[in-house]
């Protein structure tokens, strides 16, 4: 095999650079050469908002392998813009209160779950492989609620798969849980693209789906995995080292229930000191269950 040229290798390299940096989902099938593109007008600071929204759902260009750029002279290619369903046009505003009406139709953990994978207003959806809805006992008394799928997830379609999940595994077993006894969800139920945050529009628009999920779970103790979901359901603003040992009332239709707020096991693997104050809380939820806190 002939060796790389230098204009290839810092192709590759720079293909490299970005896989590491996350940049892992291909959104589009041919390469866009942006250097090539005529210049566009300088941002305007104060844009309309219509065009701002436009703008925030237009899918970021990703270089693949084997379709870098047009050899010399070639004509640019001609790409058909691509429409993401009506994740391109609906105003967020619009798809929260969609996704409201619709996540209120379902009547069991099946029905959502096949409403969900219909839904199109939110964007994340076409560029995950899968849908992650939820995994354990939907009669359990307890639930489980993280951020967002990570790669595993997305590629096997459950939540908490990957090296978090098998963390979360182990501190639901030191206090005799597993997934037979408690249910898992996470916030937002498709990959955001490399791995990153969920944006609050993607979050608002995913939202009363994981608030019909817990109604349809019907938990004693909800758990929330990290700032995100902690903040999401609990309207606290506080990151998650002042919120974690904490419990908040939750409302469902008929009852209130507990929520405890905890460290997320991807941040426990970074930082593993951390991990007694989760131990602390994983006893604090032994203790709620046993009704003996
Ligand atoms: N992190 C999450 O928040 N959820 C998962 O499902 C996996 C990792």
């Amino acid at each position: 095999m002939p060796s790389p040229s230098d204009a290839q290798a810092d192709l590759i390299a720079y293909l490299d650079f970005h896989v590491e940096a996350g940049a892992d989902a291909a959104l589009d099938e041919q390469p866009h050469d942006r250097f090539g593109e005529p210049d566009s007008p300088a941002p305007t600071l104060r844009a309309p908002r219509r065009v701002a929204t436009a703008r925030a759902v237009e899918p970021p260009v990703v270089a693949v392998a084997n379709s870098l750029v047009p050899p010399p002279g070639a004509p640019a290619p001609v790409v058909a813009p691509r429409t993401f369903g009506r994740a391109a046009s609906a105003q967020p505003d619009e798809a929260a209160s969609d996704a409201r009406t619709r996540a209120r139709q379902a009547k069991s953990l099946e029905e959502l779950e096949r409403i969900l994978a219909d839904f199109d207003a939110c964007p994340l959806r076409f560029t995950a492989k899968n849908l992650v809805f939820g995994d354990g006992n939907p009669e359990a008394r307890v639930m489980f609620l993280g951020e967002a799928p990570g790669a595993d997830e997305d590629r096997i379609g459950k939540p908490f798969m990957g090296r978090s999940g098998q963390l979360l595994d182990k501190m639901m077993k030191a206090v005799g849980l597993d997934r037979t006894s408690t249910y898992i969800g996470n916030i937002v139920p498709w990959r955001p693209p490399g791995n990153r945050n969920p944006t609050p529009q993607e979050v608002a628009v995913c939202r009363p789906f994981v608030e019909r999920q817990i109604e349809l779970v019907d938990p004693d103790i909800i758990v929330c995995l990290g700032a995100p979901a902690t903040q999401t359901l609990t309207g606290s603003k506080d990151g998650i080292l002042r919120t974690r040992g904490r419990l908040f009332p939750y409302t469902l239709p008929n009852r209130e229930v507990k929520l405890l707020a905890t460290l997320h096991p991807a941040f426990l693997l970074r930082q593993p000191v951390q991990k007694r104050l989760a131990w602390r809380d994983f006893r604090a939820l032994r203790a709620l269950i046993d009704g003996t806190a």
